[in-house]
């Protein structure tokens, strides 16, 4: 099974997909730390943002980001660093939607995306895991909610939980330059797919959210595995 997440910044995707991996037993693949890592990766090497739009295979490689499974997710490195606590920097915050952007390097990333969902359960959260990685997943939802919403969370989760006007107003701005990169980019943009589920969870309770989705999940598993068969069903011909 796989289950797709996708949606803006601050629209609980992660903590949903992470919630709702937890509770079905899936993985939790987050492709945001992939793009991260590279963009820790060129920061770190010295690449300057002006140039990422010229990053080829070769020199995506000689970033040497890699990813290795975990119990319930996946570890990133750069090099022989686990860089998974930098990857929420302001600098890659500000920088990492100018990464994901450059086409080589989507198309650098799909396979292991791809690769982290032979033979698990994942629940996949991102911009395109619904359109372009997983289009054929068997739950898709898109999570939205207001910007001031979404800008409030941010800054919750960074320890601001009374920000000024000037703050929240500062931290709208923020998210809403990196959703307008996301969805006017030309390759896979943030977009819902055209049969996701959207879920506005501005005032949905988190655990109703989750609740909800691993629900649809259940569903989706149950149709899969067929109507059970009565004990007095002719067994059908070899
Ligand atoms: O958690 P948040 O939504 O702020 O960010 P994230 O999911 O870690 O993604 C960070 C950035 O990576 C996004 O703003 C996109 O530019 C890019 N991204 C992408 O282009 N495609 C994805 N599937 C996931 C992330």
């Amino acid at each position: 099974m796989i289950v797709t997440i996708d949606g803006p910044a601050g629209s609980g995707k992660s903590s949903t997909a992470r919630a709702v991996a937890e509770r079905l037993g899936y993985r939790h693949l987050e492709s945001g730390a992939f793009y991260r890592a590279l963009t820790v990766a060129a920061l770190r090497s010295g690449i300057e943002p002006a140039h990422w739009d010229a990053l080829d295979d070769q020199a995506l490689a000689a970033l040497r980001v890699r990813v290795t499974p975990a119990e319930r997710g996946f570890r990133i490195f750069a090099g022989d660093e686990e860089v998974t606590d930098a990857l929420r920097e302001p600098a890659v915050n500000t920088e990492v939607s100018r990464m994901a952007r450059v086409p080589a390097v989507r198309a650098w990333l799909l396979d292991s995306l791809r690769d982290a969902a032979k033979g698990v359960n994942l629940v996949a959260e991102g911009r395109d895991m619904g359109t372009v990685v997983f289009p054929d997943a068997e739950v898709k939802c898109y999570l939205t909610a207001s910007l001031t919403t979404r800008a409030r969370r941010r800054l919750a989760e960074a320890g601001l939980a009374d920000p000024s006007a000037d703050e929240l107003a500062a931290e709208e701005a923020r998210l809403a330059a990196r959703d307008r990169v996301d969805s006017q980019r030309a390759v896979a943009p943030l977009r819902p797919a055209a049969d996701a589920i959207h879920i506005d969870t501005t005032t949905l309770d988190f655990d109703e959210q989750v609740a909800r989705i691993a629900a649809l999940v259940r569903a989706a598993a149950a149709r899969a595995s067929g109507p059970a068969r009565p004990l007095d069903d002719p067994q059908p011909p070899p």
